[in-house]
């Protein structure tokens, strides 16, 4: 996509984050930009800001739990209402979670990682991928991670579900190209960016709520929550600088964004060389995750 004003993007996780910068390149641009979350009040504070920097596009904001296949059929009839087409969709809400070895970790850390990071890009998919095949025209984005490419310990759950949004990108790359419908697909990698994911439970719906924890178990969580914030604010990539990447790889047509390029394929290479060399994989863990 080379022209970006007066199109339609639809981006969900918008209300922060990685999602909330790629909606402030999207309104700096001119286009419409229809933002998706969970998290009603700073979707209401993401949408003022947004108004304020649009250049000259709508800004649309609707509360939509993508774990909900009806939720988001009715997010694509709502654009399709308002704009008639959706020409950028960024599946991009995702939580992290489940920290822990697995037989630390409860089921149900299961279910709500898989719930949003994988169940969330395939129904985005399910919904937006006919209107953009019908038009013949757009662009899909889904937000993986360098944990989608590497698998580090203490995160089986966060990485299955990485993994198989990068695998699913690909087959999907596959079939628009295979078929000649010219809708480009990105898939896209980060390492450490500077974003609230580590506070991801304050989006657990209660379906999904966690075993009580023990005081000790809550007094480590807590210790965790705080380490994470120190490291993420004094290390992490900006959010601002991955969505400038994001629409450099939409007008590009690029498939991979990766934030840490260099990092990222040293990594990728040692755990090809393991498989092809019939190796066990490299033991990682998300201190590995790259910095540059
Ligand atoms: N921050 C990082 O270091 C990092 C690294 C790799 C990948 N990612 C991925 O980037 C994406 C964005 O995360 P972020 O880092 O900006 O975190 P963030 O917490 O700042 O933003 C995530 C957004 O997703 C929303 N969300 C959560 N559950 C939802 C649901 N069920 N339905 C709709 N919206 C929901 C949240 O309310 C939030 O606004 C995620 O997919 C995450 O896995 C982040």
């Amino acid at each position: 996509m080379k022209q970006f004003k007066n199109k339609v993007a639809v981006i969900t996780g918008a209300a922060s984050g990685i999602g909330f910068a790629i909606a402030e390149q999207a309104a700096g641009r001119g286009m419409h930009v229809v933002i998706a979350d969970i998290e009603e009040r700073a979707l209401r504070i993401a949408e003022e800001k947004l108004g304020t920097i649009s250049k000259g596009g709508r800004i649309m904001a609707l509360k939509i739990d993508v774990t909900d296949p009806k939720q988001m059929a009715s997010l694509a009839e709502r654009c399709l209402k308002e704009f008639s087409a959706v020409h950028l969709l960024v599946n991009n809400a995702g939580v992290g979670g489940v920290a822990g070895n697995i037989w630390e970790t409860d089921l149900s850390d299961w279910r709500w990682v898989m719930n949003v990071n994988l169940w969330g890009v395939i129904h985005g998919l399910h919904v937006f991928s006919r209107i953009m095949q019908r038009q013949n025209e757009g662009h899909i984005v889904n937000t993986a991670s360098v944990a989608g490419l590497i698998a580090a310990s203490g995160m089986a759950g966060y990485v299955a579900s990485k993994h198989a949004v990068v695998a699913i990108s690909e087959a999907v790359y596959n079939e628009f190209c295979s078929a000649g419908i010219n809708v480009g697909v990105s898939v896209l990698c980060p390492s450490y960016i500077n974003t609230n994911i580590g506070s991801s439970e304050r989006n657990r719906p209660d379906a999904v709520a966690k075993e009580e924890l023990s005081d000790e178990e809550l007094k480590k969580e807590a210790e965790l929550k705080a380490y994470a914030k120190k490291f993420f604010a004094e290390t992490a990539m900006a959010a601002s600088a991955v969505a400038e990447q994001v629409f450099e790889a939409v007008e590009k047509r690029s498939f991979y964004i990766l934030t840490h390029p260099q990092g990222t394929k040293e990594k990728l290479k040692e755990r090809l060389s393991s498989i092809i060399n019939d190796q066990p994989p490299p033991l990682l863990s998300a201190a590995d995750f790259p910095s540059q």
